[in-house]
C-alpha cells in the first residue's frame, strides 16, 4: 500500500471510487467521528443497517491507497482476511493521511421491490370531470360565480388560478370535493403520486387521476439505511441529532423521485394537482421534521396520526405547487401503511373476520370482525429483511432468494440471476425448511451433530467465499418465526376468535410476496389452518394509497377506519409472552390446533 500523506495542516483527502465515479472528500475529524459520518455528510450512501455500531459489516470499503488503521472492534464483522485485503469498517475507521477507498458493489441499489397492488380493485374514478365555463371579464365576479356562494372560502391557490384565468375564452375547472383542484384553459389530464416511504423502499405511483390508470412507477431502495436498518435506529438517530439529516434524506430522494416520475411520463409539473403519503409513524415522523422524542420513550406517543397537509414547498423540492396529504395512522407501531391497506381491502366493510398481515422487520397485523378493527405490532426482528445474518442481505440482486436440498447438496436460486452474494429472508426460511426435513437441523433449532462448525454451505460468492447459514442465523429466524406466530395466535385469542373463524388472510408487503408459503409453512410462520386462506397482495400501502387518490370519499373512509380501529399490545400481553417461547421451536403446535 502506498504512503500518502496529507500536507501539514490541510486536512486529509479522501478520494472515494465506485460505480458512479469518482469524487473527493476532506476528512475533517473535529467535524466527523468516523469516515461513514463523513460519507454520509457529504452525501455519499453506504447501507450502514446497524447504524454504525460495528455489528453489521454493511459499512464496507475497501483501501486502494493510504493507510486506515484497523480498530480492535472491527474483528466482529471483518476476518483477518478481510483486513490483509484492505478491508475496514467506515464506521469505526478514522483517516489521519490521504486515501483511496473503493466502496463495493452491494447492489442496494437495485433494491427488489414490491410495488405491485390490484389496481382493478380499485376502480375508476368517478366524480372527477371537467366543468367548462366562460370566464366574466371582471375577475372579482369570476371568483364569486365560483366561490360556490360562500364568500372567502376560495384559498389562495384558488385564487392565484382564477387570476390567470381573464383572458381565456374559456376555462376547464376540476374540482375535487367541492375544492377547486385545476383551472385550465384546455381540458386535459390530472395526475397525482401517491408515495409509500418502506423502512427499506420507498415507492412512488404517478395515476391518471381521470382514467383511474398507473401513468408510471419509480422505486428506491430508503437512503436512512445509512443511518440503521430499522425503525428503532432511526428514532435513536433522530434524538442524537441527526433528525435534520434524515429528513433532508427522505425528502431530498422523493423530490428526486417525483422529477424522475414527471420526466419519464413526460408531463409538466402543473399536471400534477395532489400527492398522498403513507408510510409507518416513524418514517412519517422523519418525513415531516418533528421529534421522535416521544416515540422512543414510554409512553411512546407519537406528535400526530392525523390526516396532515402541507403545500408542496413545505417538504420537497420542485416547481409542483400542489398539496400533498399525509394519511392517517392508527398507532405509534400501527401506521398509516397500515389504514391504507385496510382502506385496500375495504376488510373493515366485510361481515366476514379477516386478517392483514405485512411482515418485515415489525410484524404489523389488523384483525377486522364484527365491525372492529384489532391492531398490533411484533417486533420480528431483521431476520426477515436478511439482517443479523453472517451472509444476510436484502433483496438486491445476487441474494440467495430460493433454497432447496438434493442429494446432500444445497441448490440455490438469487434474485435476477446473478451471482450469489448472500442471503435474503425467503432464502433463510427456505434454507431453514430443508434443513428440518433433511435431519439438518433440529425442532429446538439446533444443527445436526454431522453439520460443521462453520454452517450449511450454500455457495460460493464471486470472491470464492463460502455462503453458510449458521446457528445464530437460526437463532435469529427462530425470533422473528416465533414473533410473528405467536402475534397471530395472541391477537385471534384476544378478539374470541378461532382460526376456522377467519375467512381471509391478506399478506401484504415483499417479504410476503417472495415467500414460499410451503416453507413459511414448514417451519410455523403461518398457522396451518390460516394456509389455505392466504392472498397475496403486495404494496397495499401504495394500493391503499392510490385508492385514496381516486376515490372521493377516501377521506372519510380513512377516519372511519381510525376510528373503529384500537390497538392491542402484544408485549404487555401474558398469553403471547408464554407461548413465545414455545414457539420458538420449530416444531411447537400452534395454539389454535386449540
Ligand atoms: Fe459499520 Fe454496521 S458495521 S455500520
Amino acid at each position: 500500500m502506498t504512503q500518502n500523506n496529507a500536507s501539514a495542516g490541510s486536512l486529509p483527502l479522501v478520494t472515494i471510487l465506485s460505480d458512479t465515479g469518482e469524487q473527493r472528500i476532506p476528512f475533517d475529524a473535529a467535524q466527523h467521528t468516523n469516515l461513514l459520518d463523513a460519507l454520509r455528510f457529504e452525501g455519499v450512501y453506504l447501507p450502514a443497517i446497524c447504524g454504525g455500531r460495528g455489528t453489521c459489516g454493511k459499512c464496507r470499503v475497501k483501501v486502494v491507497s493510504g493507510n486506515l488503521d484497523v480498530p480492535a472492534a472491527s474483528g466482529a464483522c471483518l476476518s483477518e482476511a478481510d483486513i490483509n485485503a484492505a478491508f475496514r469498517l467506515a464506521c469505526n475507521a478514522v483517516p489521519r493521511e490521504d486515501i483511496t477507498i473503493l466502496i463495493p458493489e452491494t447492489g442496494e441499489q437495485s433494491f427488489h421491490t414490491v410495488n405491485s397492488f390490484d389496481l382493478e380493485s380499485i376502480g375508476p374514478q368517478a366524480d372527477l370531470k371537467a366543468e367548462e365555463l366562460i370566464p366574466e371579464r371582471n375577475a372579482l365576479s369570476f371568483a364569486r360565480q365560483l366561490d360556490g356562494g360562500k364568500p372567502g372560502r376560495l384559498s389562495l391557490k384558488e385564487l392565484t388560478a382564477i387570476s390567470q384565468c381573464a383572458d381565456m375564452a374559456a376555462v376547464y375547472l376540476y374540482r375535487d370535493r367541492g375544492t377547486i383542484l385545476s383551472v385550465r384553459d384546455k381540458p386535459g389530464n390530472l395526475y397525482g403520486i401517491a408515495i409509500d416511504i418502506g423502512t427499506t423502499t420507498i415507492a412512488l405511483v404517478l395515476v391518471d387521476l381521470l382514467w383511474g390508470l398507473i401513468a408510471g412507477r419509480v422505486s428506491m431502495v430508503n437512503k436512512q439505511r445509512e443511518f440503521g436498518a430499522d425503525v428503532i435506529s432511526r428514532i435513536q438517530r433522530a434524538n442524537k441529532g441527526d433528525l435534520p439529516q434524515l429528513t433532508k434524506s427522505v425528502r431530498q430522494q422523493i423530490s428526486r423521485g417525483i422529477g424522475e416520475l414527471c420526466r419519464d411520463a413526460g408531463i409538466a409539473s402543473a399536471g400534477v394537482c395532489k400527492i398522498a403519503v403513507a408510510a409507518n409513524t416513524t418514517m412519517l415522523h422523519l418525513l415531516l421534521g418533528l421529534s421522535c422524542n416521544t416515540l422512543g420513550q414510554f409512553p411512546f406517543t407519537p406528535v400526530t396520526l392525523d390526516f396532515v397537509t402541507c403545500a408542496f414547498p413545505e417538504l420537497f423540492e420542485g416547481n409542483l405547487s400542489c398539496d400533498v396529504t399525509i394519511l392517517p395512522g392508527i398507532s405509534t407501531y400501527v401506521g398509516a401503511d397500515i389504514t391504507a391497506g385496510i382502506y385496500f381491502t375495504e376488510m373493515h366493510k366485510s361481515a366476514e373476520p379477516s386478517l392483514l398481515m405485512d411482515i418485515g422487520t415489525n410484524g404489523e397485523m389488523a384483525l377486522a370482525f364484527a365491525g372492529k378493527l384489532l391492531c398490533a405490532a411484533t417486533a420480528a426482528g431483521p431476520a426477515f429483511e436478511g439482517g443479523n445474518m453472517q451472509w444476510g442481505t436484502g433483496s438486491v440482486p445476487g441474494a440467495i432468494s430460493q433454497v432447496s436440498y438434493r442429494e446432500g447438496l444445497f441448490e440455490v436460486k438469487t434474485i435476477a440471476d446473478r451471482p450469489p452474494v448472500g442471503i435474503c429472508g425467503s432464502g433463510v426460511v427456505d434454507t431453514v425448511w430443508a434443513g428440518l426435513q433433511n435431519g439438518l437441523i433440529h425442532e429446538s433449532g439446533r444443527f445436526d451433530k454431522a453439520v460443521p462448525p462453520s454452517g450449511l454451505f450454500l455457495a460460493k460468492n464471486p470472491e470464492g467465499e463460502d455462503i453458510c447459514f449458521g446457528q445464530k442465523d437460526i437463532r435469529e429466524l427462530q425470533l422473528a418465526k416465533s414473533a410473528i406466530c405467536s402475534g397471530i395466535d395472541a391477537i385471534v385469542r384476544h378478539a374470541g376468535l378461532a382460526y376456522d373463524d377467519i375467512r381471509n388472510v391478506y399478506i401484504a408487503g415483499g417479504f410476503g410476496y417472495n415467500l414460499n408459503f410451503e416453507s413459511g409453512a414448514g417451519i410455523g410462520l403461518i398457522p396451518p389452518p390460516l394456509q389455505p386462506k392466504i392472498t397475496l397482495i403486495g404494496n397495499s400501502a401504495l394500493g391503499g394509497t392510490v385508492k385514496y387518490l381516486l376515490r372521493g370519499d377516501s377521506a372519510e373512509e380513512m377516519n372511519a377506519i381510525t376510528a373503529l380501529a384500537s390497538e392491542y399490545s402484544l408485549p404487555e400481553d401474558r398469553y403471547f409472552n408464554k407461548i413465545f417461547i414455545g414457539n420458538l421451536n420449530f416444531a411447537a403446535g400452534h395454539e389454535d390446533d386449540r
